[in-house]
């Protein structure tokens, strides 16, 4: 199973400050060079942390895949056709959430979305729907045209129990085999991070998961004692 790291939330630190560090594209080649298999960005509408420059930035540096999570508008169509990431992840986007909620109401937007992914693909570009893992979904995914299905696990992600925690892993299964079954790649994100990863390295239909908030907050924690060492380095020389 691969590991695709999203580094939204470098930028998030980086717009705390509206400097230049930490730098996502810098994020981009470490997480890189610390075996992801892609880099995920979300270019929101409102901008709130990856940028079009670091987009452009990220796109001519990285050398794995690029995934360029984004809402179904004629502004992020253009973009993407211009960027040209290897893949586009389509998600749903309200304003005032923090964090993407929800899978992509694909029953509700088929039409449009028909029309939306054919210009995209006809780019070489190839898409993923960020849906339930619900069979109608999936399937409607297939018929929009669409390449991959990333599995919505934010819901097994706030389970409390271990029944529950079962119930939404045994949804998942089902769901990721049923996508392959009907062709489809998968994979899977939101939420995971180091207490509720491992049930999925036995998922063999999912090749890749997508990670960012958990990879970029442990990384504050597991990475402080070497920056808090450097400076004291600096300072006692
Ligand atoms: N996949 C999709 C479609 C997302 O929108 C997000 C959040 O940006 C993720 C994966 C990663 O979620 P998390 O940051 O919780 O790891």
């Amino acid at each position: 199973m691969r590991l695709a790291v999203n580094i939204d939330h470098i930028a998030t630190l980086r717009n705390a400050r509206n400097e230049g560090d930490p730098d996502p594209v810098e994020a981009a080649l470490l997480a890189e060079r610390s075996g992801a298999s892609g880099i995920v960005c979300h270019l929101r509408e409102d901008r709130r942390h990856i940028r079009d420059n670091d987009l452009e930035r990220v796109r001519a540096s990285i050398r794995t895949k690029l995934d360029l999570e984004m809402a179904m508008t004629p502004e992020m169509q253009a973009i993407a056709i211009r960027t040209r990431p290897e893949l586009v992840t389509l998600v749903p986007e309200k304003r005032e959430e923090l964090t993407t909620e929800g899978g992509f109401a694909i029953k509700t937007f088929f039409e449009p979305l028909v029309e939306f992914i054919k210009p995209i693909r006809d780019n070489g570009i190839l898409v993923s729907m960020f849906v339930e893992p619900e069979e109608e979904a999936i399937t409607l995914s297939r018929e929009a045209g669409a390449d991959i299905v990333e599995l919505h696990t934010g819901p097994y992600s706030l389970c409390k129990t271990e029944a529950e925690h079962e119930r939404e892993l045994e949804r998942i299964r089902k769901a990721a085999r049923f996508a392959r079954s009907a062709g489809l790649a998968v994979v899977a994100g939101h939420g995971l991070n180091v207490r509720n990863i491992a049930p999925f390295r036995e998922i063999t239909e999912i090749e890749e998961v997508s990670i960012g908030h958990a990879i970029i907050a442990r990384a504050a924690f597991i990475g402080l004692p070497a920056a808090i060492g450097e400076i004291l380095d600096l300072i006692r020389r």
